[in-house]
Formats: structure tokens, sequence, C-alpha cells
């Protein structure tokens, strides 16, 4: 795992935009994972910004989400699709018809099965951008999931519903599933970035990165896989216990790469 630690979520956001952008000079027809939620929100920004100042194009790029709300309609101002839309989609080159969210009001097992299809139709993915939960999850894999998990409907925890309640007006309905990718799936891309921001993440983080692999913390799985990045702003990394470290792995790699770019 590569550990970054940003001094701001400013530049957390422009550290993984520039991450992604790598992934685009290597590959103008890559296949990216998307999250939600509000972590992603000034990485989608700098996009953006990248986009209008010609520094990157997603003409050539297809997108899978990893979740939606069991009960929205695609044209919720909630529903991830929504979310989407009004925080990327709308604002770059990229062909609707080529991103993908699974459907929240499908047939769930019909909806599931077609997204693995899709997924694997598209040769897989190359870079899943993940965010976390405050109680570890990723996508909607809460507490519990199995590690081997495909897509399919989960419970939220009460934690989660409680953290997303804001994004509710009162009395609207909050809806108490969703459905998300499975762990297995997300492990099965090429590449995963996962972004951090703030200290109510910290516990979370320490437990994905130092703690055992256990369902008890899904993000930990991503111990698991050979290429991962973890892009963290200080307070999100302010209970780990090797900081100095990981900021030192960083630095070396980086001048090996460089002098490996020399030869
Ligand atoms: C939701 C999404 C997750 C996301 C999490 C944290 O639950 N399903 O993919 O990682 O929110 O979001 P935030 O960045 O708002 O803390």
């Amino acid at each position: 795992m590569q550990i970054i630690i940003t001094k701001s979520s400013q530049e957390l956001a422009y550290c993984a935009a520039q991450h992604v952008r790598k992934v685009l000079e290597k590959n103008a027809n890559a296949v990216l994972g998307l999250p939600t939620g509000t972590t992603p929100i000034t990485l989608y920004k700098q996009l953006v910004h990248d986009y209008q100042n010609d520094k990157i194009s997603f003409n050539g790029v297809t997108t899978f989400n990893l979740d939606e709300y069991v009960g929205l309609p695609p044209d919720h101002p909630q529903s991830y699709r929504s979310f989407m839309n009004r925080h990327l989609f709308d604002h770059i080159d990229i062909e609707l018809s080529r991103t993908h969210v699974p459907s929240g009001t499908g047939t769930s097992t019909e909806t599931a099965q077609t997204y693995e299809a899709q997924i694997k139709a598209a040769d897989g993915i190359d870079l899943q951008i993940l965010g976390i939960g405050r109680n570890g999850h990723i996508g909607f894999n809460e507490p519990s999931s199995s590690l081997g998990s495909r897509t399919r409907v989960k419970t939220l925890t009460t934690a989660t519903l409680i953290d997303n309640k804001r994004f509710f007006h009162t009395n609207e309905f909050q809806p108490t599933m969703a459905i998300t990718m499975g762990i297995a799936t997300i492990l099965e891309s090429r590449e995963l970035l996962l972004i951090a921001s703030g200290s109510s993440k910290a516990i979370a983080v320490r437990a994905m990165i130092e703690g055992s692999i256990s369902s008890s913390c899904p993000a930990s799985a991503l111990q698991q896989h050979a290429k991962v990045t973890i892009i963290v702003d200080q307070e999100a990394a302010a209970l780990l216990s090797h900081p100095e470290y990981y900021q030192r792995v960083r630095s070396e790699t980086e001048k090996l790469r460089e002098q490996e770019r020399v030869k």
C-alpha cells in the first residue's frame, strides 16, 4: 500500500486528481470505478477544472459507480445517479451511455447480476476510487460484509443512516438499503485509490491500514490488493502509528522512480 498524507483536503483532491490524470494519460479508454459522498466532491471539482483547462479528457472513459440507494429512481435528487450527473458527468466530455450506476428500482438479483456482467464486458475496472465510511465501510459494504461478496443489496447500519440523514429533508423517505458492488468485486479492480478526509475518519483509517483484515472493517480488505494508494489528510491520518515511515516510503519510492527515468 502506498500511503500519502496531505496537509489539507484541497491538497488531497489535487493529489487524487493527478493520480486519475496519470491513469488516463496511459490509457485514454480506461474504466474507472467511482464513489459518492462528500469527500470525492472536491476531487470531482478538480477533475472538472482539469477538463476545462484541457488537461484531461473523458471522451473514451467508461465508469461504474459503487452503489445506489434501493427505492430511489435515477432522477431523484438524492440518488447517486443524480449526484454523479450534478458533480461530474454534466461538466465533462463523457458519453452518458458509458456511465453506469446500479439501478435502485430494479429487481435486486437481476440488477446485481447485470451490473457484474457489465463490468466484465468492459474488461474490468482499471482504477477503482473509494471513500470510506466512519465505520470502515467501502461502497455500502457495511461491517460484517463477506470479504468475498459480489454486487448485492445490503441493509444500512444505524451509524450510516445517521451519517446520511443530512442529505434528506425531515419527513422525506430515506432508504435503509442500498445495492453495492461487493468487496470481491472491488478487489478485482486492477488498481485501487482510497481517499479519506477529516477527524471523523481517523479510527476507520487506522483500522483499514494498521488493523487486522476483518469484515468488521470492510476497508481492511484493501490490504490484500497488490496495487493500492491511500490518500488521507492529516486529520484522517491522526491516529496512525507510523506516519513518518509512510512519508519516507513515498519520498524514497519517488527518488527511485526518478533515477530509473533518468537511466
Ligand atoms: C457513502 C458511500 C461511500 C462513501 C461514504 C463516505 O456511504 N456509499 O462510498 O465512502 O458515504 O462518505 P463521505 O465522504 O460523505 O464521508
